[in-house]
């Protein structure tokens, strides 16, 4: 499995959630479109900061959301987005010293999250949204 297609399992009905999760998911699977480039170790680490910015700026705005509708769980939220934006630094350091030589580890620990959150987590507070509007 290469790609990460979207599907509508991932549709919150919260269109601007979802709009950000779809470009999210565009970037890391821009991963795939360089591979196999000559010039994809060095353009990693550019590819990595382009997923750590867009992924900083949809949590900020997620957690916003949350806290303007009182969203009991930010806490659980908060601390899950700063784990997985420690994980994408620490991939960003590696591939900076030259130490992360394919992406896969990278992008399959990133899929598996990305899917997971939305699934399971992202869906409480759209479901909590839907509840309390
Ligand atoms: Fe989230
Ligand atoms: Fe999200």
């Amino acid at each position: 499995m290469a790609f990460l297609t979207w599907s509508r399992d991932f549709e919150m009905g919260i269109p601007e959630m979802d709009e950000q999760h779809k470009k999210w998911l565009d970037l890391l699977n821009a991963f795939y479109i360089h591979i196999g480039n000559d010039d994809f170790q060095e353009r990693m680490v550019e590819l990595i900061d382009g997923v750590l910015s867009y992924t900083k700026y949809h949590f900020s705005e997620e957690e916003a959301l949350m806290a303007s509708i009182n969203y009991p769980a930010i806490g659980e939220q908060r601390s899950m987005h700063g784990d997985i934006v420690k994980r994408i630094e620490e991939f960003k350091t590696k591939a900076g010293e030259g130490k992360l030589i394919i992406s896969m580890p990278l992008t399959a620990e990133l899929k598996k999250w990305f899917k997971e959150h939305i699934l399971i987590e992202d869906m409480k507070y759209a479901q909590y949204l839907k509840e309390n509007r």
